[in-house]
């Protein structure tokens, strides 16, 4: 059976954030080159694909996610001969490499911008979402851009506003105009004939807004869910975000990703819609011919107790589509760092939990070293979101610091001194390291290692079924099952000993290092188990 199963379903997605992996030539910022001398980490540590977040040239007003030419790269990067190369050496190591696809914006430097903004009758004006500003030269809508203020800029040359849903430097495009349709599935098809294996889409749910251009209506109960609440919040966002035409869209999309060749690639779309289940299921589309992983952002939001880890798991799991399949994660360049929102001991089963749901989870990179959120200093804050929107606390720079390879003064990070690095490091680097914690078995890294080669071996774990177990107090338990291959999970999500589930049996992990059976759950322990009537084997070895 598993082999009837995709890789984007059976693997495990590991996102680098470019700018903050591998510095290769000393400028203080990661690049292409870097990423590829950091490959073997990739392979020793078990995953199956890297995502790059955007390396394209850009002006970087929002570090990459404004694009000035979708089929390049940013020097400050490399160059499309360091792609190739770091494709190939990628694929050699039976790595995947899946980009990010910005379809929703551009940069305001992208030539065809410059080229809509000209005149009212220029050849591009369609491929930007012009409006007349309201005669008190008021925005067209009340439509509103997370990173502050109204989403319309006037532009003084024509005298009418353009469309952002993001930042002023990032125009939307109007993907009502067929030439705009045509030319960005030619960049798909650009990165596809360079071989890479799938897209993650940048606020799919984002493209095509009402063609009425009607007013959001006021937000009767606002809130930021986990992160603090903005004036973007006042509003409901039923005009300019998850229009029903996206759907024909994304159909379109998923016809010319499959279609391309005969490799088997990947769609992976960001869809914020926490408290839409529904809406954002029908991503997969009604014959799973939309989006291949609609992402689900819920476990960021969760309330970390048995019965709400339980409700949400089933939540997600009666939403996804018969044939459709989930994909969870914990934490992106977006987030606050997994290890600060929940603690160490909280984030070791969070990371059991991630990498043993029915799905397919994202790793963002650090996470499988815990580093920490970084208290950046006002001077050296660089995030649009936290300096525009009038609320320094949504700045992103705190969960994107450099990667710490090892304990020197910059962390292996780089050659450049700790303060010419783009962000700082985090302060511990010297002991949360990715070096430190490779010789130590108790580490977080060890652990998530153990986790994917223990994932990768059963079939139950990257193939099977979900199902949900009773357990006694503060336990959160399940099982997975593919035929007779079976593992049960345990989660003691207290810091009190909490009863082991009778469902377990002979363990195949410990969060707490042991595979001894015992009676008792330790403290904030999860643990992988095969069922009791089925003896396990050996506990999985950890080499070096
Ligand atoms: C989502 C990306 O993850 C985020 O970093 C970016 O700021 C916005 N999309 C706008 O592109």
């Amino acid at each position: 059976m598993t082999g009837a199963r995709p890789w984007w379903q059976t693997g495990v997605i590991y996102q680098v954030y470019p700018r903050s992996f591998q510095d290769s030539d000393g400028d203080g910022v990661g690049d292409l080159q870097g990423v590829r001398q950091r490959l073997d980490h990739l392979a020793w540590l078990g995953v199956d694909a890297l995502w790059l977040s955007p390396f394209y040239p850009s002006p970087q007003a929002d570090f990459g996610y404004d694009v000035a030419d979708f089929c390049g790269v940013d020097p400050l990067f490399g160059d499309l001969a360091a792609f190739d190369r770091l494709v190939a050496d990628a694929h050699a190591r039976g790595l995947r490499v899946i980009v990010d696809w910005v379809p929703n914006h551009s940069s305001d430097r992208h030539p065809w911008f410059e080229q809509s903004r000209r005149s009212r009758d220029a050849p591009k004006r369609d491929w930007y979402v012009w409006r007349d500003p309201a005669p008190d030269g008021a925005p067209p809508t009340n439509w509103q851009s997370p990173f502050g203020g109204p989403a319309w800029t006037l532009d003084e040359t024509t005298g009418q506003m353009y469309l952002h849903s993001f930042l002023a430097e990032q125009p939307d495009l109007n993907w009502r105009s067929p030439a705009l349709r045509a030319a960005m599935f030619d960049t798909l098809r650009f990165w596809m004939a360079r071989g890479v294996d799938g897209f993650r889409i940048d606020v799919a749910h984002h493209v095509l807004k009402d063609p009425a251009f009607r007013d959001n209506p006021p937000n009767p109960a606002p809130s930021g869910g986990h992160k603090p609440a903005s004036a973007y919040d006042a509003q409901l966002h039923v005009h300019e975000k998850d229009h029903p035409d996206a759907h024909a869209l994304y159909r379109e999309v998923r016809a010319v990703v499959d279609g391309f060749d005969d490799r088997e690639r990947v769609t992976l779309g960001e869809i914020h819609l926490p408290d839409a289940l529904d809406r954002w299921a029908a991503y997969f589309g009604e014959a799973l011919d939309e989006i291949h992983l609609p992402i689900h952002f819920g476990l960021l939001d969760v309330d970390w107790t048995p019965d709400g880890l339980r409700r949400h798991v089933a939540a997600v799991e009666a939403a996804v589509p018969p044939g459709g399949w989930p994909t969870y994660v914990l934490g992106n360049h977006d987030e606050r760092r997994l290890a600060t929102r929940l603690g160490a001991a909280h984030a070791r089963l969070a990371t059991v939990l991630l990498l043993t749901l029915r799905g397919t989870p994202t790793l963002y990179n650090g996470d499988e070293i815990g580093i920490p959120d970084v208290d950046v200093p006002d001077a050296r804050r660089r995030d649009p979101m936290g300096l525009r929107s009038g609320v320094p606390a949504l700045g992103r720079d705190s969960g994107r610091t450099p990667m710490a390879w090892d304990g020197s003064a910059s962390a292996g990070f780089s050659t450049a001194p700790p303060d010419a690095l783009w962000l700082p490091l985090h302060p511990d680097h010297a002991r949360v390291n990715v070096e430190a914690q490779r010789n130590d078995p108790a580490s977080l890294l060890r652990l998530t290692r153990r986790l994917l080669a223990l994932r990768r071996r059963h079939p139950a774990l990257h193939a099977g079924s979900y199902r949900a177990l009773a357990a006694a107090g503060e336990v959160f338990a399940f099982e997975r099952r593919q035929g007779e291959d079976a593992v049960i999970v345990a989660l003691n999500l207290s810091g009190a000993t909490q009863p082991l589930p009778r469902a377990v049996g002979s363990l195949l992990l410990s969060t707490a290092g042991t595979s001894e059976r015992r009676a008792h759950l330790g403290a904030w322990e999860g643990v992988l188990a095969s069922p009791p009537s089925r003896p396990g084997g050996p506990p999985l070895a950890d080499g070096p």
